[in-house]
């Protein structure tokens, strides 16, 4: 088990080793069995987090307050747009003086070419952690809830195990390739196969893509990309993890108008209980949501016992907890 979290940084995936991930879901383990029990865990008491949000959200937002609050101290939550960073502060009053005032700092950040950077740039001035709470790049605390998720339904040894991540027609808005980019760098460490598919305008970062395959190299696992214009089902063939959401065609164009019209030659790709047939019949599956429900997923899918989307939820407490006890003590 390794123990030296404190004052450090969450911003990428592979910011932690394997061990020490092993070593947060193991207090996350905890934690969630302390919150069944009742019993108090105050390991941050009169300790304050800044949750500094440039983008909605719904479960990071409440899930890191809530987890504030129930170890013992509080996280405040500040909208970007009733600071004063339109009006001059720059990231480093942002590190310099939220790192004086908390004990932890919270961002998220989704912009494109900007988000990853600006946590980055806040991290370097201040004395405190910095926490991504999603950014352009990473959503590290949601692969982490992911990742206890399938630990939790899979088993702890997941060698050998298939998780197909696929790209799913969604007709909302163009969502941030940081969540597939953060569970193919994290699931091959713990010896998972994976399998990404997208249609081919929706490529991940190249970059991103070179550092999995190293990671399944290194764990012995395998790799495998389809990137045909029908893929999804196919992908879906014997897995026992599906995770399957939209994402943006950020590698072929940042126009928005452009990405729609790419998007939408493949509303076909939604999840639907005929290409979950092809996968093992006791396939999890799994979305961060929110979801298209309907579009990206049928409610029938979402819906039905094989989805563990609501498990996926609840631990995004218990892993961020973990992290923040570790790191903010
Ligand atoms: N999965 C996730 O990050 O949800 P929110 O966008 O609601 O925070």
């Amino acid at each position: 088990m390794q123990t030296d979290f404190r004052g450090r940084d969450l911003i990428g995936d592979l910011d932690f080793t394997k061990e020490e991930v092993e070593t947060v879901l193991e207090v996350a383990w905890d934690l969630k069995k302390k919150r069944a029990l009742g019993q108090l865990h105050p390991y941050l008491r009169d300790k304050a987090l800044a949750m500094l949000f440039f983008f909605s959200s719904t479960r990071t937002r409440s899930s890191f307050e809530a987890g504030m609050a129930q170890l013992g101290g509080h996280g405040a939550f500040i909208d970007s747009t009733t600071t004063q960073i339109s009006h001059g502060d720059t990231t480093r009053e942002i590190g310099e003086i939220f790192g004086r005032y908390f004990d932890g700092i919270a961002i998220r950040h989704c912009d494109w070419k900007d988000g990853n950077r600006y946590l980055n740039d806040v991290a370097s001035t201040s004395r405190m952690p910095v926490l991504n709470m999603q950014c352009d790049i990473y959503h590290p605390f949601q692969c982490l809830a992911d990742l206890m998720t399938i630990q939790e339904k899979k088993g702890k040894d997941l060698r050998k195990k298939k998780i197909v991540v696929s790209w799913a027609y969604a007709a909302s808005y163009l969502k941030p390739i940081s969540v597939p980019q953060s569970v193919i760098l994290q699931m091959p460490r713990f010896g998972m196969d994976v399998t990404l598919a997208y249609p081919p305008e929706f490529p991940l970062m190249p970059e991103i893509v070179a550092q999995a395959q190293e990671q399944a190299r290194l764990a012995g696992s395998k790799f495998e990309i389809i990137d045909t214009a029908d893929g999804m089902k196919e992908s879906f063939k014997d897995a026992d993890v599906v995770y399957a959401k939209s994402w943006g065609p950020m590698m072929t164009t940042t126009d928005p108008e452009e990405g729609k019209r790419l998007q939408d030659k493949y509303k076909d790709w939604i999840v639907d209980q005929d290409k979950m047939s092809v996968a093992k019949p006791d396939a999890i599956y799994m979305h961060p949501l929110p979801a298209d429900r309907d579009v990206e997923v049928t409610s029938e899918v979402l819906d039905g016992p094989n989805s563990v989307v609501f498990d996926q939820a609840e631990n995004r407490l218990h892993a961020q907890k973990a992290v923040m006890a570790l790191t903010m003590n």
